[in-house]
């Protein structure tokens, strides 16, 4: 392992039955993902498309993307520490973990392994836009750390890269990876009248704490990713000194003020 925690996929150390477990997931959820998750997830992942036969090769993938928006995956242990992380992302290197959950394990992991890492992340950072808003995350988070602000920030992560919905004109649509590479996820999130669904709201998600053992409470909603740019854009310095002051929010707390997005 090198210092920045990468290591090298081997591939060819792959089983016949791992590759088959990433084929059960991939098509299950290319399936399910049609009309629920966003067009320019799905557009990233026809990009991809050729790896729908197995555990892609991160080298091919690598090809794809470098023409793409200049990205680059690099093959990781697991998770890594924060300034790591943020380290390569800052860098347009995003760390994907090589292991894939076992047939046990097809419903539900808890922590990421290749197919959440890869299906779930790799094809919105097919999209130019998208691409530069994970990078500027990163920035942010080598100064988030150097805030003591790491926690607030996460929370902007987890509630738009890992569990977004954004609005469109067909209705409610999924970009989060961690929704895209659940099933239950990928129907609960749009289809359940359980969760609050509420418009986006950057110091209410700041101050949002979240469950990361079990599906989410709460899911905000964007009306598109310029939303997102536009409200990232500045300075964060003094939105945490502000949150410092700020009691947390529960997950599946409402506010006065939160506001509803209808589900249809
Ligand atoms: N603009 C933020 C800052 O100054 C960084 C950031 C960019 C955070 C994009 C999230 C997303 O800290
Ligand atoms: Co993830």
């Amino acid at each position: 392992m090198d210092g920045d925690f990468t290591i090298v996929q081997d591939w060819d150390g792959y089983t016949a039955e791992q590759h088959g477990v990433w084929r059960t997931l991939f098509h299950r959820q290319a399936e399910t993902l049609v009309g629920r998750a966003a067009p320019e997830f799905l557009a990233g992942l026809s990009a991809l498309s050729v790896t729908a036969d197995g555990i892609p090769d991160f080298r091919r993938l690598n090809d794809v993307l470098a023409r793409a928006t200049n990205w680059r995956i690099v093959a990781v242990p697991g998770l890594v520490p924060d300034a790591i992380f943020f380290e390569h992302l800052a860098n347009r290197r995003f760390p994907s973990t090589c292991f894939i959950r076992t047939p046990a394990q097809l419903d539900y992991i808890q922590e990421p392994d290749v197919f959440h890492d890869i299906f779930g992340h790799v094809p919105m950072l097919v999209n130019p836009v998208f691409a530069d808003y994970i990078q500027a995350y990163g920035a942010g988070g080598l100064k988030a750390l150097g805030l003591g602000s790491l926690h607030h920030l996460a929370r902007l992560y987890w509630y738009t890269v890992e569990f977004g919905l954004v609005r469109t004109r067909e209705g409610l649509r999924i970009y989060g990876s961690g929704i895209v590479s659940s099933h239950a996820e990928s129907l609960y999130a749009l289809d359940s009248a359980r969760p609050h669904r509420l418009a986006f709201d950057l110091m209410r998600i700041m101050r949002t704490a979240y469950r990361i053992d079990d599906v989410q409470e709460t899911y905000f909603v964007i009306d598109g990713y310029d939303q997102l740019f536009d409200a990232t854009r500045p300075d964060f310095t003094p939105y945490y000194a502000t949150l410092k002051t700020q009691s947390d929010i529960a997950p599946g707390a409402l506010l006065r003020g939160d506001v509803a997005i209808a589900r249809g």
